[in-house]
């Protein structure tokens, strides 16, 4: 497919509701009545759901059972007007928050050292890997007077790092990772200098799912006086209790010395609703340095913890509740179910010819192909209904197993389908993935600005009524 065919499905996908739907580019004259309103929403949900809800989806909706969610539902709207900005008014909003943030910390280490681990309720993934990061360069800057920081940061962590040293003017020391998708602490040690304010690793980062040498990395960290953040926002909620269970979990929490803040996502697999994550540190001095403060402001002494202002009080109270309604057994069960679906559905790939599992890892499983083109078995996947994620370098495609694949045959489906789907590449040897020209040139520096373009474009797209 050429980039204009391209664009035309992406186009279908993205404004899928064009067709039969009203659009609204201006207010209507006359609000809608709520039953009209609740009747379209209802409409648009019914066409939505079946995909994640049957469990087609990588990553996404990590529990996504009706009860857990109307569950959630229940507390939003007990909590929907609450805002933790006007603490006075809502002091429940804060209480939640402070027990969130100390019920993670004790699930990561907290009670391992002598050190306090505290922390923050942030919106997401990102924002609390941003925090970190400011974090670090402003108490670099204090203590350190290091104006022109650096942070060193292996290729696999997530782009949100990326997107904290463009925002923040940190440079980006990027780090490869060796044949087993593991960060190099050798080119990590090489890569120091005196600017160095933090070094990282994830436990998994997104991609392969392979844990970092955190020990190690942490180790190197602190021999160096240089901060070292733990990305677990994907395993911050599962591997404390794969660890329980038996799996191989390298150490990667605040019982290694040398970690000095965490990242770890409530809304993935602490089964919160959408936007609500944690981040922590190695005592109080180091999340000042994260806060915001005004004294000078003619509208009153004005602070925020986080990048927000106001904040969705519904959301922390829902994150909160999803929390105590798991229990440490909910969460181990969970995580149970979720790994050995992982083992079932790890073992059908390495039985289908041509396609291999990349390195070996616990829930977050990258595929790829050295024969046929990966992008175009996804996309023959996609035809069967599911939602997989493509990467690059190496060209793969990787499915984040959440509680939804853990449904009675779930795992023999994914592993039928894509047994189907490289057996019709096999027989289609002229076929090519509708990704396979993009990522070609993503990985060509005389295209990088041409794709970065594209994507743009795209997103204008999302923003078109
Ligand atoms: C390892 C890792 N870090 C950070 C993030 C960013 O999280 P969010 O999408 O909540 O911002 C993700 C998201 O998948 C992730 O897998």
């Amino acid at each position: 497919m050429d980039i204009e065919g391209f664009t035309k499905e992406l186009q279908k996908t993205i404004k899928p509701y064009r067709q039969d739907h009203t659009r609204y580019a201006q207010l209507p004259a006359v609000g809608h009545t709520r039953e009209e309103i609740i009747q379209e929403m209802e409409d648009l949900f019914a066409r939505e759901e079946p995909r994640w809800r049957e469990g087609k989806v990588s990553g996404a909706v990590y529990h996504g059972d009706e009860n857990h969610i109307a569950f959630q539902n229940k507390i939003y709207s007990i909590n929907s007007q609450s805002n933790p900005l006007h603490f006075d008014v809502w002091p429940s909003a804060t209480k939640f928050e402070a027990e969130i943030v100390s019920m993670t910390a004790h699930m990561l280490g907290a009670g391992f050292t002598q050190d306090e681990i505290v922390g923050t309720v942030s919106s997401g993934g990102t924002e609390s890997i941003m925090l970190a990061m400011k974090t670090y360069r402003d108490w670099a800057k204090d203590k350190k007077g290091i104006t022109e920081p650096e942070m060193i940061v292996p290729t696999t962590a997530h782009a949100a790092f990326d997107k904290a040293s463009q925002y923040f003017n940190i440079k980006m020391i990027r780090i490869p990772v060796g044949s087993d998708f593991r960060a190099d602490v050798a080119a990590t040690k090489a890569a120091i200098t005196p600017n160095t304010i933090v070094i990282v690793g994830s436990a998994p980062p997104f991609p392969h799912g392979i844990i970092d040498p955190i020990e190690e990395l942490s180790e190197l960290a602190m021999s160096h006086g240089i901060g070292f953040h733990t990305d677990a926002c994907l395993g911050g909620f599962l591997l404390p209790w794969a660890e329980k269970l038996g799996y191989p979990v390298p150490p990667f929490d605040f019982r290694l010395p040398g970690v000095t803040s965490m990242s770890a996502d409530t809304h993935k697999y602490g089964y919160a609703a959408k936007g609500t994550s944690v981040v922590l540190y190695r005592g109080r001095e180091m999340r000042h340095y994260q806060y915001y403060v005004t004294t000078e402001w003619p509208g009153g002494l004005y602070f925020s913890p986080t990048f927000a202002g106001s904040r969705p009080g519904a959301l922390s109270a829902a994150c909160w509740a999803a929390m105590l309604s798991m229990g440490e057994k909910g969460y181990l069960d969970a995580a149970r179910g979720i790994l050995e679906t992982a083992v079932k559905i790890k073992q059908g790939i390495r039985n289908i010819p041509e396609l291999k599992v990349l390195g070996d890892p616990l829930f977050v499983i990258a595929i790829a192909s050295d024969e046929l083109d990966i992008y175009a078995i996804s996309d023959v996947m996609t035809q069967k209904g599911w939602s997989l994620n493509g990467l690059q370098q190496p060209p793969a495609i990787h499915i984040a197993l959440t509680q939804r694949h853990t449904q009675p045959g779930l795992a023999e489906k994914f592993l039928q389908d894509l047994a189907e789907a490289a057996g019709y590449v096999r027989a289609h040897p002229d076929m090519q993935g509708s990704m396979t020209p993009i990522y070609g040139m993503s990985g060509n520096v005389a295209f990088k600005g041409a794709v970065q373009e594209f994507i743009k474009g795209m997103i204008d797209m999302m923003f078109d009524v």
